[in-house]
């Protein structure tokens, strides 16, 4: 069931995409080949399913707001591209392909990421069947979360921490801007735009914020232990470039342990839910066990 819905969500969300990028109009078929490249490149697609997720825990299908999480994936698709380049992680693979630049060029993929964030803002404004204030409040959401509250400021500090001993708060603070804060907008989105009430808004908060830290401890897990053809990317990426993450601050099992306290944590914050949560609930807790 869970698998199911995933499954059939991700599909959806594809369809969705390429959609939503053939429409846009482009003066030049290059960077529209580069964008596509890597936004229909396959990955887990999480950032659109828990938006939709979200509204389905509120009691409205996420499905009328596929057009906004189209956007979020557009905007994780722009991180991933920049995050490969060589002057920040310099990875040659990403979802199983080669990587944007390796692709298009360095010039290029710079363009198709800044491309493809700009068209995520186009993207919100295409929703149908939303009132304007509410897309104003996710709109906020979504910009602000993407910015240096969020994950760029996130991945300054990453890169501002290669090679250097941070402390344990300033390593949370990282991974909260750089992973949790598009989880963060997503699910919250989902909650906005599916009209939550404050309590139901802020127990998905908790949650979102837990689910954020699980899954960026168990990425930095699986660049030690993963298997590089099974998660689509090279392991040992982070040790290379000398990262502070959960795993070098701490050590396998310290990482595995507070992973799971965050899965723990995102379970509480849905005490109040019913099975409407069912699918958070398991989500959180396969992607805790994943492979990929
Ligand atoms: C990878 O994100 C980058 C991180 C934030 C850890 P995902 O693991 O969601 O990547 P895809 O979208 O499935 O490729
Ligand atoms: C990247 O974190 C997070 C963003 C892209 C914002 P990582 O650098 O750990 O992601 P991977 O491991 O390359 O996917
Ligand atoms: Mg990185
Ligand atoms: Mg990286
Ligand atoms: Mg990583």
């Amino acid at each position: 069931m869970f698998k199911n819905l995933w499954r059939q969500r991700v599909q959806l969300v594809e369809a969705d995409l390429l959609k939503e990028l053939r429409r846009t109009q482009s003066l030049d078929e290059k960077i529209s080949q580069a964008m596509e490249y890597s936004l229909m490149a396959g990955g887990k697609r999480l950032r659109p399913i828990l938006l939709m997720a979200a509204a389905d825990a509120v009691g409205v299908s996420g499905e009328k707001f596929i057009t906004v999480a189209d956007a979020l994936e557009m905007i994780h698709t722009y991180s991933l591209i920049h995050d490969d380049l060589p002057a920040m992680d310099n990875d040659d693979y990403r979802r199983g392909k080669l990587t944007n630049h390796k692709v298009f060029g360095e010039a290029m993929a710079i363009l198709a990421g800044d491309a493809l964030l700009t068209l995520a803002f186009e993207v919100v404004l295409r929703q149908r069947d939303v009132p304007p204030e509410i897309l104003l409040n996710v709109l906020r959401e979504i910009s602000i979360a993407a910015g240096v509250a969020g994950m760029v400021g996130g991945q300054v500090i990453d890169l501002r921490s290669e090679g250097t001993a941070i402390d344990f708060a300033t390593l949370k603070l990282m991974h909260s801007g750089k992973t949790g804060a598009l989880f963060k907008a997503a699910i919250r989105s989902g909650a906005i735009l599916a009209q939550a009430d404050e309590k139901i808004l802020n127990d998905l908060t908790r949650y979102a914020e837990n689910f954020g830290l699980a899954f960026q401890i168990t990425d930095d897990i699986l660049d030690v232990t993963g298997d590089a053809k099974i998660l689509g990317k090279a392991t040992g990426s982070d040790a290379k470039n000398l990262k502070s993450t959960y795993v070098s601050l701490t050590s396998l099992d310290e990482a595995k342990h507070c992973a799971q306290v965050a899965v723990d944590d995102a379970l509480t914050a849905l005490n109040d839910f019913g099975t409407e949560a069912d699918f958070l609930r398991e989500l959180v807790t396969y992607l805790t066990a994943r492979e990929k």
